[in-house]
């Protein structure tokens, strides 16, 4: 049996990252193999290149560029291994962040950004996409204080504003896969919420 690909998103501040480590816990408590990554990053060239893309400024294509030449490493000596050989893979973000940011933030267009998705190889998907997603201004009081902001932290609000309603159109398109959780709930309600989901998934795929 090949394994399964869990990917989160959403937009900085969502607090994705904290429910990551958990999910990882979860399917291991279930004996699960799991490799937990994330992008841009995943190998040892990938995260050269988000250390690059995250603080070097460049222009919309090479951006783009830079986050699929991240993901082809990423994903034909990490993920597709992974996959194959039976693991489980937990990715801290992967394609859809591209569709969000750079062609929702960055306003490259969903069709540019699918050009690229289409063009790499092996053509995998996520089996299931957790979107935390949080309002603007709740967002921004959770990155309040934090460390150094990247690039794409430093964005102004409308910049938010944009990649939000992308995810969201994600979202909308492929309801099956990428499912919308209300990350702006305490963190035990978000939490019981992914239990939820993580167990009818589970129940689904780890028979
Ligand atoms: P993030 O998960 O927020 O890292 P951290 O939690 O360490 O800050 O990801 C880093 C940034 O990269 C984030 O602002 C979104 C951006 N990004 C893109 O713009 N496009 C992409 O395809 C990916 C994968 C990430």
């Amino acid at each position: 049996m090949t394994g399964r690909f869990i990917t989160l998103e959403g937009v900085d501040g969502a607090g994705k990252s904290t429910h990551t480590a958990w999910l990882v816990d979860s399917l291991r408590q279930h004996g699960l193999e799991v490799v937990s990554t994330r992008e841009p990053g995943g190998t040892p060239l990938g995260e050269r290149l988000r250390e690059l893309v995250l603080n070097e400024p460049m222009g919309l294509d090479t951006e783009t560029l830079i986050m699929f030449a991240a993901r082809s490493e990423h994903l034909r000596q990490v993920i597709a291994p992974a996959l194959a050989r039976g693991a489980w893979v937990v990715c801290d973000r992967y394609t859809d962040a591209t569709y969000a940011y750079q062609g929702g933030g960055r306003e490259l267009g969903a069709a540019r950004v699918a050009e690229l998705e289409h063009w790499l190889r092996p053509p995998l998907r996520p089996d299931l996409t957790w979107l935390f997603d949080v309002p603007l201004a709740v967002a921004r009081a959770r990155m309040a204080g934090e460390r150094q902001l990247d690039r794409f932290e430093q964005e102004a609000e409308a910049f938010f504003e944009r990649t939000r309603a992308a995810y969201h159109a994600r979202a909308a398109a492929e309801p099956g896969r990428i499912h919308v959780i209300d990350a702006s709930q305490p963190l035990d309600t978000v939490r019981r919420a992914l239990q939820d989901d993580l167990q009818r998934f589970l129940a689904r795929n780890a028979a």
